[in-house]
C-alpha cells in the first residue's frame, strides 16, 4: 500500500537521524573523557574483595626512579638482597611529587628485582643484568592503611618465578620497620633515587 511505505520511508528518515544524532553525542562525548584522566586514578592497582593486591600490570612504563644492588660479593656472601633492585612510582604521583616534592595519597612504588647475570662483558668487569626474579610493591593510602605506620602498606610477591598474583599486605615488623627508621622521606629511600631527587622542587 502507498500509505504504508510512505510510513516506512518516514520511519526510515527518523531512524538515521536518530543514528546520526546518537553519533555526535557519542562524539562529543568522547572528548571530555580522554581528557579527563584523573578519573582514572583508583585503577593503577586493583585489589580483591578480601584486601588482597593483584600483581601489577604495566608498571615498567611508569616512571624509573632508580636501581641499586648490594651483591654477595660485598656483602661477606650474605646480602639481605642479593639482586638488581629496579624502583618505578606511578606516573600521576611521580607528576604530583614534582609539584609538591612529597608522597600523595595513593602512591604506588614498586621494585623489582632481578638477578645478577654476567660478571664480565666487553667493557669490563661488573655486574649486569640476568633475569627478573621477584616483585615488591608499596602503596601509601590514608584510607586503606589507616592503622600502618605513615600509612605505608608493603606487599612482596615473592622472589622467585613464578610470582603469586595476588598477596596481602606484609606484616608491619617485616618491612614498614625498616623504611620508617632508615628510609630519607616519607618511608621511600630517596636517598637512592637520583630521578627522584632531581624532580623535587628546588625549594626542598
Ligand atoms: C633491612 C631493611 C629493609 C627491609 C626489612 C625491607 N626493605 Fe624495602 N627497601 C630497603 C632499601 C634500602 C630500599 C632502597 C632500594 C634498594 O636498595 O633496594 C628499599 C626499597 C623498597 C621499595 C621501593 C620504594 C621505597 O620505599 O624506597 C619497596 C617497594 C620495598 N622496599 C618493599 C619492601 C617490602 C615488601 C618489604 C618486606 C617484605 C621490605 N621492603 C623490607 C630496605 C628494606
Amino acid at each position: 500500500m502507498p500509505g504504508s511505505s510512505r510510513t516506512s520511508v518516514t520511519t526510515m528518515v527518523t531512524v538515521l537521524i536518530g543514528i546520526a544524532g546518537l553519533i555526535f553525542i557519542l562524539a562529543r562525548a568522547g572528548a571530555p573523557i580522554a581528557g579527563a584522566e584523573p578519573a582514572a586514578r583508583g585503577a593503577v592497582v586493583e585489589f580483591t574483595p578480601d584486601g588482597k593486591l593483584k600483581q601489577p600490570v604495566g608498571y615498567r612504563q611508569w616512571i624509573y626512579v632508580g636501581a641499586s644492588v648490594t651483591p654477595n660479593d660485598l656483602n661477606g656472601g650474605k646480602a639481605l638482597f642479593p639482586e638488581f633492585h629496579a624502583i618505578y612510582i606511578d606516573p600521576e604521583s611521580f607528576a604530583d611529587y614534582k609539584e609538591a616534592g612529597k608522597f600523595r595519597d595513593g602512591t604506588v612504588l614498586v621494585k623489582e628485582l632481578s638477578s645478577i647475570g654476567s660478571k664480565e662483558t666487553t667493557s669490563g668487569k661488573g655486574y649486569f643484568l640476568g633475569d627478573f626474579t621477584g616483585l615488591a610493591v608499596s602503596i601509601k593510602d590514608s584510607k586503606r592503611f589507616k592503622d600502618e605506620p605513615g600509612n605505608w602498606a608493603y606487599f612482596s610477591f615473592g622472589h622467585k618465578y613464578p610470582l603469586e598474583a595476588e598477596v596481602s599486605k606484609s606484616p608491619t615488623f617485616a618491612c614498614n620497620k625498616c623504611h620508617q627508621d632508615s628510609a630519607k622521606q616519607d618511608w621511600v629511600f630517596t636517598q637512592n633515587y637520583n630521578v627522584l631527587r632531581a624532580a623535587a622542587p628546588r625549594s626542598k
